[in-house]
């Protein structure tokens, strides 16, 4: 099954329960940034939410919007009992920290998962995870390579593959070249990162029942390209596009229906 076909298999079942709920689900999406892949990924998340029937609106913010002023907007949507769950579009302009903005969104509405006291998890893990399951990946007592440890995917990844019982080693920009090259030897599954174009190639050997999920993405004149080439001798590669990306979408409407059950006590 590829995640294209595997996605709309789970989308169409979305659209069916959001199509039998009286009050639709209701997403805010706060953009205070003129990142091209932040375009992208919203432009593709307010897509969803119109092919779902769920509503999705964008409050999109002046880059020099202040702290104080997004902080105020924040705490406004907290109190919307008409919002069910926003998020706030990373990266953010250098004069706001980040880490306050995670902190400031409710845990009851934090559809990111960013939140330490969130129930949910970040969606870029989560939708690789609920993938490698659909796949029927084996992943308890396995060597899972998480390269990179960005807050957004590499350090969640982690400890959701912990969780999952796999063998997790993180590895990054410090790594000897050698130990990268002895740890993507031995791993069953290499979750990477990075934003390197291709770092992952044919110098490298791998296991041939490696599964490499490509998280990476990145622009040049010839198109869109993940952190791995293409068609390397494992058992299992995402594609980029048409990966992982589609997965963390998904994974954001999951998070949302939570959300929504949760606050109509629905099962
Ligand atoms: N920027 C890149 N990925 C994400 C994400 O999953 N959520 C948010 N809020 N911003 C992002």
């Amino acid at each position: 099954m590829t995640i294209k076909e595997y996605v709309a298999a789970r989308k169409a079942e979305i659209k069916e329960y959001v199509s039998g709920l009286e009050v639709k689900p209701h997403l805010v999406i706060v953009q205070v940034n003129e990142d091209q892949a932040s375009n992208a990924y919203v432009k593709g998340k307010l897509k969803d939410c119109t092919e779902l029937g769920i509503n999705g609106e964008l409050i999109k913010l002046p880059i020099d919007t202040s702290e104080e002023e997004l902080l105020k907007l924040i705490n406004s949507l907290n109190h919307d009992n008409d919002v069910d769950a926003f998020i706030v579009q990373m990266p953010l302009p250098k004069q706001i920290n980040e880490e306050k903005i995670k902190q400031a969104v409710s845990p009851k509405k934090d559809v990111d998962g960013f939140h330490p006291l969130s129930d949910l998890n970040p969606c870029t893990p989560q939708g690789i995870i609920d993938y490698l399951h659909a796949e029927g990946i084996q992943m308890q007592g396995k060597n899972a390579l998480v390269i990179g440890r960005s807050n957004i995917v590499g350090k969640p990844m982690a400890k959701l593959l912990l969780k999952e019982n796999c063998n997790v080693t993180t590895v990054h920009s410090k790594t000897t070249p050698e130990d990268m090259a002895f740890y993507i030897n031995h791993a069953d599954i290499i979750v990477i990162a990075i934003g390197k174009q291709h770092f992952l190639d044919n110098k490298y050997t791998y296991k041939k029942d490696a599964v490499i999920v490509d998280v990476g993405i990145s622009r040049d004149e010839n198109g869109l390209h993940g952190d791995a080439v293409p068609d390397l001798p494992v058992r299992l590669q995402t594609p980029v596009p048409g990966g992982v990306g589609l997965l963390t979408r998904l994974s954001l409407i999951e998070n949302l229906l939570k959300i929504y059950k949760t606050k109509y006590n629905i099962n």
